[in-house]
């Protein structure tokens, strides 16, 4: 079956390419639509930025702006591909968002403008751009060498009062809903394919079958394998259409997050469980990255700076993981055996994560830390979790990123605060004891010495924002 989706508004069919051509590559290659632009081919610039839509199951469509650069041509099927040629219309008229970028002189070189033009679009679509720091956050992934983000700025908020256009989304909906209907996609042949099931029972019986095939979720690190390491892939599974993991289950004890749930759609959920975890998403890379990369993406890649797994092993996350008719569930700290190695046999796959809720005794907290606020890949991420029973530790956890090969608990630490009062000789002595834990590594993030300090540092602050009144730890207001 070939891939078959709407390139705007024109249906396309695509077989017999390779299954990791990029989305990026496609469009200017196969299509000339030159206006899609490459800068980083890492999905750090975007200035590849185009609008991914797709049936949102209740007649409409759900828009989602990614890094073209990064994503493999499979995501496309049975979905919109909107590039920036599509916006201005037949007679020359420019969109809203263009419109308000010429008027507000928001582009001088004009290389990363295609990019904004089309994050902003989503934005508009999507209609989050209220006020200067809704933009600006949304924006956080894109560059700009030459204008300066002020006219940008000023443009988004400009075009977020403009009206829609005529809605074509239901129309658009059924179109896409018959190109995707049928068997699985399955392209290509011997060494080069690429399956994408519909649901977790689909991609049980085509990773049994095809064990040595990469999973491919976001792509926000598969993409990377392709562009920067130029790695060849052979079977790929490209797991974006598993619907029935891309769900969150909310419930008395706690919250169950499917793997191919985007960090976007699991913001929401996390930030009731505690504001930080929304705090966390804000701080995690771009909007068009959280679009995209998942939740089961950022456990299974094992890495040592993921910023979810800290935050999810403090909180006591369960994992479950499935191979063929066969789940388990292990703690999650469990799952990261050593640097590139994770508690995983072929064939097996992160089917979802269980994270429970916190009661009124748990205090809890993660900080991120890295060299830039936006689109960041973190220094020392710390997650910070005690429970209190009648002014002493009954319970500690504390998990950090960025100190060892794996995400990794500070047991030693954690033992110097159980049993004790939530006072400052506890956390001394805890401070201490995270020497003892952790021989941070020296790389270009920062330096072991740093890393150690800072994560001292921030168990204290987490200390003083649960004893002091009004502590002044925190630069920016939390988003509510
Ligand atoms: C510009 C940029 C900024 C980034 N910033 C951050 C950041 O701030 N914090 C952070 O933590 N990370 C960051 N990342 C890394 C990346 O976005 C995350 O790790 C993301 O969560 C990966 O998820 P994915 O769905 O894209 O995974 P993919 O790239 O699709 O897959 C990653 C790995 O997991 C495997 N896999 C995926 N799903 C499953 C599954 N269900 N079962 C088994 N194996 C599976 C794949 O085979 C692959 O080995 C950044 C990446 C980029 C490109
Ligand atoms: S080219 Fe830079 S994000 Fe895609
Ligand atoms: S206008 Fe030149 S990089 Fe933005």
């Amino acid at each position: 079956m070939p891939i078959r989706f709407l390139l705007g508004d024109e249906e396309r069919s695509l077989d017999g390419v390779p299954p990791t051509l990029t989305v990026l590559e496609y469009l200017r290659r196969h299509e000339r639509r030159t206006g899609t632009k490459e800068g980083c081919a890492e999905g750090d610039c975007g200035a590849c930025t185009v609008v991914l839509s797709e049936p949102d199951g209740e007649g409409g469509l759900r828009h989602r702006a990614v890094n073209s650069c990064i994503q493999f041509v499979s995501v496309l099927h049975g979905r919109q591909l909107t590039t920036v040629e599509d916006l201005a219309a037949s007679d020359g008229a420019l969109h809203p968002i263009q419109q308000a970028l010429v008027d507000k002189h928001g582009s001088q070189c004009g290389f990363c403008t295609p990019g904004f033009v089309m994050q902003l679009y989503a934005g508009w679509l999507e209609g989050v751009l209220t006020d200067r720091q809704s933009v600006k956050d949304w924006l956080a992934g894109n560059l700009c060498r030459c204008t300066g983000y002020g006219p940008i700025v000023d443009a988004g908020l400009e075009a977020a009062t403009k009206p829609a256009p005529k809605d074509t989304a239901a129309e658009t909906a059924k179109r896409l809903g018959a190109l995707a209907d049928g068997p699985m996609l399955a392209m290509g042949e011997g060494e080069s394919r690429v399956f994408a099931p519909r649901s977790s029972d689909e991609l049980a019986e085509v990773y049994a079958a095809h064990p040595d095939a990469v999973i491919v979720s976001g792509a926000t690190d598969v993409g990377l394998w392709v562009t920067k390491q130029h790695r060849h892939l052979n079977t790929l599974i490209d797991v974006t259409r598993v619907k029935d993991l891309a769900v969150v289950e909310n419930d008395a004890e706690g919250l169950t997050i499917g793997a191919t749930v985007s960090h976007r759609d699991a913001t929401a959920a996390l930030a009731k469980l505690h504001t930080d975890l929304g705090e966390l998403f804000r701080r995690f890379a771009s909007i068009q990255i959280r679009n995209a990369g998942t939740v089961g993406g950022n456990i299974a890649n094992g890495s040592p700076i993921g910023d979810l797994p800290p935050a999810l092993i403090a909180l006591n996350a369960l994992l479950t993981l499935r191979r063929d008719s066969e789940r388990r569930e292990i703690p999650l700290e469990d799952f990261f055996i050593a640097y590139g190695k994770q508690d995983r046999a072929p064939g097996e796959f992160v089917e979802s994560v269980f994270v429970p809720r916190l009661s009124d005794d748990h205090r809890f907290a993660c900080y991120k830390l890295s060299k830039r606020f936006d689109q960041d890949i973190s220094a020392v991420m710390g997650a910070f979790l005690v429970r209190l029973d009648r002014g002493k530790v009954a319970e500690a956890r504390m998990a950090f990123g960025g100190m060892a090969a794996t995400p990794k608990r500070a047991e030693k630490a954690e033992a110097a605060l159980v049993g004790s009062a939530f006072d400052e000789a506890a956390v001394a002595a805890a401070v201490a004891a995270l020497a003892e834990d952790f021989s941070p590594i020296d790389d270009m993030r920062a330096s072991a010495a740093y890393r150690l300090k800072a994560a001292q540092n921030l168990l204290r602050r987490f200390h003083l924002e649960n004893t002091a009144e009004k502590p002044a730890t925190r630069v920016l207001e939390l988003v509510p």
